[in-house]
């Protein structure tokens, strides 16, 4: 087989396991927009054969499925320039994994983290399907032939792992490149976002205290609260990052700050540095509230019509489709299961 050239194309998902929160938002989703901008091919997949990877109340998913495609459009996704879709609704997506779940060792997935994280204590209860996720998910990026995917830190191993099932199969089935080694864009400007309540968890949809978190549909009194109650301590602020050091609460607030600002963590010491975290906190929410407020009131608009969602989701899954269907028959042909 001649070996491929791989045009640039984007890809990411995100599971609709209840609300977004600003780790999703400035981790992911803020830069899903930047791309769709910078006039790239971008596909974006809510991935509801993740979600049910743990048991979900089949009601409650619908409507989150539907409640996570309207924030990606109130994000600024925009169905003429992206592809949005869902992937339960792209046979090509279970089709791959299967095959991935026949190229990738066992030991790979046993250096899973998030597995470790998700499955806790306890691993022989946890399902096949959260064992595996990784596989799955390689599959969404390489039924595309995708070269780039926009993720936050956090998934940082599961790209690695990605990459290791494009080269195996290319070596196994001597076919040089045809699956991508794709990459991840982490952007600089993203870091982990934290649990509010402490700093050496990130910030999660699953975390059952909502003080933890802030979420894309909090109103602006309840977000001035979360950020009020946040963990500190009791130091000023900095004049340079060295002072961050173990103090794992205070550089998440100034994370989110940076972040939210587009501007580096120095900077905002430069302007807060010898100030107590009380006189930071209300200038925090007021940043949080400007950017995060609009969404919110788009999210609740276009939830008032879901045929509307419905419609956009299954057009994008028709136009998914049409570029993934061609690369799982030569997956197939590759594999000697179709002539
Ligand atoms: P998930 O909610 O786990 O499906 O994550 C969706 C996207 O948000 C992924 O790209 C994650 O890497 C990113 N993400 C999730 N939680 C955080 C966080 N606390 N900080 C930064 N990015 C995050
Ligand atoms: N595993 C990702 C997360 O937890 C979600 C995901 C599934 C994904 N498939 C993907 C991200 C493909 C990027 C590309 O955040």
């Amino acid at each position: 087989m001649n070996e491929i050239k791989h045009k640039k194309r984007i890809f990411s998902g995100v599971q609709p396991t209840g609300n977004l929160h600003i780790g999703n938002y400035l981790g992911a989703v803020k830069n899903f927009v930047k791309f769709q901008s910078a006039g790239n091919e971008t596909l974006y997949c809510i991935v509801d054969l993740h979600a049910i990877t743990v048991w979900q109340d089949p009601e409650e998913l619908r409507n989150s499925i539907r409640e996570l495609a309207a924030t990606f459009v109130a994000c600024g996704l925009d169905s003429n320039k992206s592809i949005l879709f869902n992937q339960s609704q792209v046979s090509s997506h279970s089709e791959l994994a299967w095959v991935f779940n026949c190229v990738t060792r066992v030991g790979w997935l046993n250096r899973m983290t998030q597995f470790k994280d998700k499955a806790g204590k306890n691993k022989e209860n946890a399902s096949v399907g959260l064992y595996i996720y990784p596989s799955l998910m390689a599959a969404d990026i390489l039924a595309y032939h995708a070269t780039h995917v926009p993720v936050g830190e956090d998934q940082k191993q599961h790209l690695e792992l990605t990459r290791d099932i494009a080269t195996k199969f290319n070596n196994d089935y001597k076919v040089p490149n045809f699956f991508p080694c794709p990459e991840p864009i982490i952007e600089k400007t993203s870091p982990r976002i934290m649990s509010l309540r402490d700093g050496s968890k990130k910030m999660s949809k699953s975390e059952t205290s909502d003080m933890s978190r802030i979420n894309l549909t909090d109103v602006s009194d309840q977000i001035a609260l979360k950020i009020r109650k946040a963990k500190t301590d009791q130091d000023p602020i900095p004049e340079d990052i060295s002072g961050l050091a173990s103090r794992p609460e205070a550089s998440n607030l100034i994370n989110i700050y940076s972040s939210f600002k587009e501007c580096d963590v120095q900077e905002v010491l430069n302007d807060f540095s010898g100030k107590p975290f009380s006189f930071f906190k209300p200038k925090l929410t007021e940043v949080i509230i400007n950017e995060i407020k609009p969404i919110s009131k788009k999210i609740n608009d276009l939830l008032k019509n879901p045929d509307q969602i419905d419609d956009v989701m299954n057009n994008g899954a028709q136009k998914a489709s049409e570029i993934s269907s061609p690369i799982i028959d030569s997956t197939f042909k590759i594999l000697g299961l179709k002539k």
